[in-house]
């Protein structure tokens, strides 16, 4: 039958806390092996493809007959026939990879669970100071035993917006010019570096909203989902599901007017 969405938490936390440590540890050696992907500054190191490995492999240990989707060596099937029930891990195996490259303690390592193509267990852990967030579907979500709540902030302009930018050029600059017109409607701007842990800073309330287009399923999975069970509204342009031409986190008074304002500056548009 299908696992307890307790049960693959407890799984993904124990997987996470080893990869994370990997992170660190191979961190306090220097960074290795570095590649560049889709663009000449969206970078991978020997850290991304051994946390991914380490991952992939702790997984095929405690649960053969899973599928994972890792954002470097992408799908790996399970050992039986995947059906509507398999659970399917989500893993970044270092989010926050330019954070990493320059050692700025925001990188972590992020694993979710999805049964029927539902998200229903995630956990996010920063490979530096070993910050904790959790969360399982209905369940609430939590850090370091203590259940989170988001922000209840309902006027944009006393809020605290979290964001991120692409690595291809012509979108970066469309969506500087989208942030641009948005910065003075807003209390202020930060941009972190790490979507996981943006959408976690929201799902504890240091942040009060969080947006970003172009995300792959990996950076929100299960971010995403410790948002939400914190109690904010996590969803793309009116309404639609968040993928990767916008999500949008912020407590369902402030989703609104934030929403609207991205969807009237064009903010899923462009390049
Ligand atoms: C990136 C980070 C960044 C976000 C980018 C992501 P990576 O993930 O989450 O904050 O702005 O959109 O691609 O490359 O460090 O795993």
């Amino acid at each position: 039958g299908t696992p307890a969405p307790e049960e693959l938490l407890k799984v993904a936390v124990e997987v996470v806390r080893e990869a994370a440590d990997t992170a660190r540890r191979m961190r306090a050696d220097g960074v290795s092996g570095i590649t560049t992907k889709s663009t000449a500054t969206d970078v991978v190191t020997a850290a991304d493809r051994a946390v991914e490995r380490e991952v992939v492999a702790a997984l095929r240990d405690l649960r053969p007959d899973d599928t994972v989707l890792g954002e470097e060596y992408g799908d790996s099937a399970g050992s039986a026939a995947a059906g509507p029930q398999t659970v399917r891990w989500i893993l970044d195996p270092i989010d926050g990879t330019v954070n990493y490259l320059y050692g700025l303690p925001q990188y972590a390592v992020s694993l979710a669970a999805e049964v029927g193509g539902e998200v229903v267990a995630g956990v996010v852990r920063n490979a530096v100071t070993g910050d904790e967030w959790t969360a399982t579907r209905g369940g609430g979500a939590h850090r370091a035993g203590r259940r989170l709540h988001g922000s209840t902030e309902s006027d944009l302009g006393q809020a605290l917006v979290a964001t991120g930018f692409g690595y291809d050029p012509a979108r970066r600059a469309y969506q500087a010019g989208v942030l641009g017109e948005l910065i003075s409607y807003v209390r202020d701007i930060r941009r972190f570096g790490a979507a996981s842990l943006d959408l976690c800073m929201a799902a504890e309330g240091l942040v009060d909203a969080y947006y970003e287009r172009g995300l792959n399923l990996w950076d929100h999975a299960a971010g995403g989902l410790i948002a939400t069970e914190a109690g904010l509204r996590v969803a793309g342009l009116a309404g639609v599901a968040a993928g990767p031409d916008l999500l949008i986190a912020a407590p369902p008074a402030l989703f609104g007017p934030l929403h609207d304002h991205l969807a009237r500056l064009g903010a899923a548009g462009g390049p």
